[in-house]
């Protein structure tokens, strides 16, 4: 028999929950839509908030220096031995955009994407496409649950083709965690001379990636999911395909030698080195900057590999239940452990789930017949367990 209260632990990552403001009656399972503060990063907030009690205190360096230590620390995160690849963004749509801004595409020539992608990493595509008359083609989710992942992954495979510029994808699938393998998908661009460009916002932090093994052309995150920042900045890596790429504005940040306040009007006609070309105006927010760095200090103590191995513990047990019930989800070769679709039997009335989530305070994301979990450290098996016996009334 099942117990519902199983607390289980990773044995190298214990469950972190003192470490955030989540009170015992909520289960919160919705880390794909946000994550909660760790106590650190909020604290860093605060403090940001209190310098601009004392500007006198701030000097040159306080616009340069955090930001530096972000992109170390970002680069330790996704073993990226050059941080001066990495820059920070305000969104996602705005890495997409300067990625865009760079890409050189013609008519009759393609840009691949995979079906029903977060909308930030298609318009920008599609709006490309347009404009100089190439084709979008998107790779659907084949109409199985037999080998779903799998036959996804040979589709979107046999889909690239020598015509193809640009593949635009997740690691992770942001309705279902479905997982697509970058390492392959890298060999097949390489082959037909495409770039790579991964929107690793449901991924990074929580699963691990690996730069250096598959070598993308432009990584771009939103920070405020699974790298556990603050919404409003994310983090974007750029490789060589970007080096001399022309930024989005024109701001005084992003030319050569702005380090140097006491020469901005000796107007610069060279860009910063590296990927400082495409920080955004006003890029040292002395709030949110020092919140991001709280928080990848602390996934870089956690490691993503960590948390992967304890959301697969926790919630191992809870889904092999689901499948009893008739639930359907993805095996484990083809799905993230953080995140993952719950897809339910035919006939559940999903309002009236709504209604028994709300009242047992469940946070969950609900998609079609589907149901979005995405659990953290902060979570235990019994959350899960949660979840489950709410779903028990329904199937
Ligand atoms: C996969 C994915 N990419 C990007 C975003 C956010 O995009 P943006 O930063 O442009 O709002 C989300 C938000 O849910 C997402 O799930």
């Amino acid at each position: 028999m099942i117990t519902t209260n199983t607390v289980t632990e990773s044995p190298l990552l214990q469950c972190q929950k003192e470490q955030f403001f989540i009170s015992d009656d909520i289960t919160y399972l919705n880390g794909a839509y946000m994550s909660p503060s760790h106590k650190s990063v909020d604290a860093a907030g605060i403090q940001g908030v209190q310098r601009k009690r004392t500007p006198y205190e701030l000097s040159v360096g306080d616009f340069f220096k955090p930001l530096e230590e972000v992109r170390v620390a970002f680069s330790e995160l996704i073993n990226n031995p050059e941080p001066n690849r990495v820059a920070t963004i305000p969104s996602v749509s705005y890495g997409m955009a300067i990625v865009a801004n760079n890409v050189q595409i013609g008519k009759g020539e393609n840009i691949v994407l995979i079906g029903e992608q977060f909308p930030s990493n298609v318009y920008v595509w599609r709006e490309l496409a347009a404009k100089n008359g190439a084709d979008i083609l998107t790779v659907s989710a084949p109409n199985t649950k037999e080998n779903r992942g799998k036959i996804w992954n040979e589709r979107l495979l046999e889909t690239i083709n020598s015509k193809t510029k640009l593949v635009a994808m997740s690691h992770v699938h942001w309705a279902d965690g479905t997982w697509f393998d970058l390492e392959a998908v890298r060999e097949k661009t390489r082959k037909v001379g495409a770039l790579l460009v991964i929107d690793g916002t449901q991924s990074v932090g929580a699963l691990p990636f690996d730069v250096q093994a598959i070598q993308p052309d432009a990584l771009i995150c939103a920070g405020y999911k699974w790298l556990m920042g603050p919404y409003s900045l994310g983090v974007a890596y750029f490789g060589e395909a970007f080096d001399n790429g022309k930024p989005i504005e024109e701001s005084w940040f992003n030319r050569y030698k702005s380090e140097d306040f006491a020469g901005l009007v000796n107007y610069e006609d060279r860009y910063q080195v590296g990927a400082w070309r495409y920080q955004i105006g006003e890029s040292s927010n002395f709030i949110l900057i020092p919140m991001l760095l709280a928080a990848l200090k602390v996934l870089n103590d956690w490691r993503p590999e960590n948390i992967q191995t304890y959301c697969k513990e926790i919630t191992k047990r809870p889904i092999a239940t689901l499948r009893e019930m008739g639930c359907w989800v993805e095996n484990t070769d083809f799905r993230a452990s953080h995140l993952f679709g719950v897809r339910l039997p035919e006939g559940v009335s999903i309002e009236a789930l709504k209604q028994r989530f709300v009242e047992e305070k469940i946070y969950v994301s609900l998609r079609g017949d589907a149901v979005r979990v995405s659990p953290s450290v902060y979570n235990e098996e019994k959350d899960l367990w949660h979840l489950v016996e709410v779903l028990k009334e329904f199937v």
